[in-house]
C-alpha cells in the first residue's frame, strides 16, 4: 500500500507518552509539594474483596500520613535520577518527540505560592535540554492529574475559580520559562475524563458535593476558560508555539441497527467531545447547551468568558485512544454511562480484550481520526497516547519476547496510514510508553506498556535495569522508515 509515495509527513512526530506522576518518582525532593497522585496507595485488585475509595478526604488524609501502604507513584521509575540514561535509550529507538508533563508540585508545591520553586523549574531546564541534545522534541503536558493536593483539600478542586487562577499563573510560569526549548504544548491530558473521574480530572471529593453532577460542569469550565487563556498567553510568549489540549477518544458503536441505539451513538459522542467543540470552535455547542437548560445545570461564568473562548482555539487536538465502547438506547441520556467500555453491556463480542478488560480495535481509531477530521475540518491530530498493558516476561537471559505488542502498535499504525491517506492531518504517534511506567488507574507496575521493560514490581521491589523488549527492535525499524513499512 503507498509503498513509493510517502504517507507521513517529513516532520512526523514519532514519540512515546508518559506522565510525570507516573514515572518521576523522587515525590518529596528539590521542594515537591504532595499531588493527588501521591496519596493513592497500591491495592492489589485481584485480592482486594471491595473496590477501594480513593478519593474520600479520609482516604487523602491517611495518605498523607500513612507508613503502612505503598504508594507506587511517589517512586514512579525513579526518572528524576535515571533520565539521562533513559533518554540516550529513548534516542537509540529512533524517537524524535517525548511527550511528558511536568509536576506542578515540582513548580508550586501547594498551588497558591506567590513565587515558582526554582530547584523544580531546573529540573526541566535540565530535562528539555538533554532531550534536544539527543534530537527529541518534548512535547509537555502541562496537567495531567496531578494538581497540588492543598488546592483539593483547601480549595474545593477546580469548581473553585480561584484555581484557574492559580493553573495559569503556573502555565505561564513553565512557557516562559522554556518558550526557547519546547514547541508542542498540551494544556490538559484528557479533559473529557472528567466525565467520569472527578477526583483525578478535577480535584472534586465526591462525597463532600452537595450537587457532583453540577460540580462537574461547574469545574469543566473552569478548565475551558484555563484553557483558552493559557492559549491566549501561549501565543503572546513565543508565536511559534503550537498549542494543543487533549481528549480520550473512545468510539461508540451501536449494539444494533435499531434508530434508537444509533441516536444514542450520536449523542454519546456530542458528551465525549463537548469539551473540545468549546476549544476547537470556541463555544459549547447546541446540543450542550439544550442539556444544561433542559437539565437545569446552570454554570457560574464571567463576562469575559465567551470572549476569551471565542477567542482563543486549539492548533492542534491530542488524543489517547485504547478502545472502543457499544451503545444502546437503554443507557439513558447521553452522558449516562460514559465510562471505559469496563462492562458487559458494552462489550464488543467482535473484538478481543486484554488481561485488563481493554477491548482492541485497531480499525476504530481510523473511524475515529476521519469522525475528528470531519467535524473539526481537519484540525492537526496528534496521537498522544495508544498502547496495550500486558503482564511482560523478562526471560533469564534477558529478552522481552512482546509479539503482542508490535502486533497491536503495528495494527494501530497500519490504521493512521489509511486514516492519513483519507485525508486527517495526522502530526505524530506518542506509544503509551516508551519505558514501562506505574499504571494511572490501577498503580500497579505489572500493567506494563513500555517497549522498555524496568525490573521492578508492583511494591518498588528490583534492580530498576532497564531491558529493550522485541518491540523496542520493531519500533526503531518502523521509525527509520517513517512509518512507510511496518512488517518487519
Ligand atoms: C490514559 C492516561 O487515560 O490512560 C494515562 O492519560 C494512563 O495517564 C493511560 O496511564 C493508561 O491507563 P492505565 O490505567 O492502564 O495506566
Amino acid at each position: 500500500m503507498g509503498e513509493n509515495k510517502p504517507i507521513f509527513k517529513e516532520d512526523f512526530l514519532w514519540g512515546g507518552g508518559v506522565a510525570a506522576n507516573q514515572f518521576e518518582g523522587a515525590w518529596d525532593v528539590d521542594g515537591k509539594g504532595v499531588s493527588q497522585d501521591d496519596v493513592v496507595p497500591f491495592v492489589d485488585l485481584k485480592k482486594a474483596t471491595d473496590i477501594p475509595v480513593f478519593d474520600s478526604r479520609e482516604s487523602i488524609e491517611k495518605g498523607l500520613t500513612d507508613t503502612v501502604n505503598t504508594y507506587p507513584k511517589r517512586f514512579g521509575i525513579d526518572f528524576y535520577n535515571t533520565y539521562e540514561s533513559d533518554l540516550e535509550l529513548f534516542q537509540e529507538m529512533g524517537m524524535n518527540s517525548f511527550r511528558t508533563s511536568i509536576a506542578w508540585t515540582r513548580i508550586f508545591p501547594n498551588g497558591d505560592e506567590e513565587t515558582p520553586n526554582e530547584a523544580g523549574l531546573a529540573f526541566y531546564d535540565r530535562l528539555f535540554d538533554v532531550c534536544l541534545e539527543r534530537g527529541i522534541k518534548p512535547v509537555v503536558t502541562i496537567s495531567h492529574y496531578e494538581m497540588p493536593i492543598n488546592l483539593v483539600l483547601n480549595y474545593g478542586g477546580w469548581k473553585n475559580r480561584k484555581v484557574l487562577d492559580f493553573f495559569v499563573k503556573f502555565a505561564q510560569v513553565v512557557m516562559e520559562r522554556y518558550k526557547e526549548k519546547v514547541e508542542y504544548w498540551i494544556i490538559f491530558n484528557q479533559m473529557n475524563s472528567a466525565l467520569t473521574d472527578a477526583y483525578l480530572s478535577l480535584g472534586l471529593i465526591k462525597d463532600e458535593e452537595e450537587d457532583i453532577e453540577l460540580a462537574k460542569f461547574q469545574s469543566v469550565h473552569h478548565q475551558l476558560v484555563a484553557n483558552a487563556k493559557v492559549v491566549q498567553l501561549g501565543r503572546n510568549i513565543n508565536p511559534h508555539f503550537k498549542m494543543g489540549s487533549m481528549n480520550y477518544e473512545m468510539q461508540a458503536y451501536p449494539a444494533t441497527s435499531k434508530p434508537e441505539d444509533v441516536l444514542n451513538t450520536v449523542q454519546s459522542d456530542h458528551a465525549q467531545l463537548y469539551m473540545s467543540d468549546v476549544m476547537i470552535k470556541g463555544d459549547y455547542s447546541p446540543v450542550m447547551k439544550r442539556y444544561f437548560y433542559e437539565n437545569n445545570i446552570q454554570l457560574k461564568t464571567e463576562a469575559e468568558d465567551a470572549t476569551v473562548l471565542k477567542n482563543n482555539t486549539i492548533d492542534f487536538l491530542a488524543i489517547s485512544y485504547y478502545l472502543t465502547t457499544v451503545r444502546r438506547a437503554e443507557m439513558g441520556n447521553m452522558l449516562d454511562k460514559i465510562e471505559w467500555n469496563m462492562d458487559e453491556t458494552t462489550r464488543n463480542p467482535h473484538l478481543e480484550t486484554s488481561e485488563w478488560g481493554w477491548q482492541i480495535d485497531p480499525i476504530g481509531l481510523r473511524i475515529a481520526l476521519d469522525k475528528l477530521t470531519i467535524r473539526y475540518n481537519g484540525i492537526p491530530i496528534m496521537i498522544a497516547e495508544n498502547g496495550i498493558g500486558y503482564r511482560d516476561v523478562l526471560t533469564p537471559d534477558g529478552k522481552i519476547n512482546d509479539d503482542y505488542r508490535i502486533e497491536y502498535h503495528r495494527e494501530h499504525v497500519r490504521q493512521m496510514q489509511e486514516a492519513v491517506l483519507d485525508g486527517t492531518n495526522l502530526i505524530g504517534y506518542h506509544p503509551w510508553a516508551p519505558i514501562d511506567i506505574i499504571s494511572a488507574g490501577t498503580s500497579e507496575m505489572e500493567k506494563r506498556y513500555g517497549m522498555i521493560y524496568v525490573d521492578q514490581d508492583n511494591l518498588g521491589n528490583g534492580s530498576k535495569k532497564r531491558y529493550r523488549k522485541e518491540s523496542f527492535y520493531w519500533f526503531q525499524k518502523m521509525i527509520k522508515t517513517n512509518g512507510q513499512e511496518l512488517d518487519f
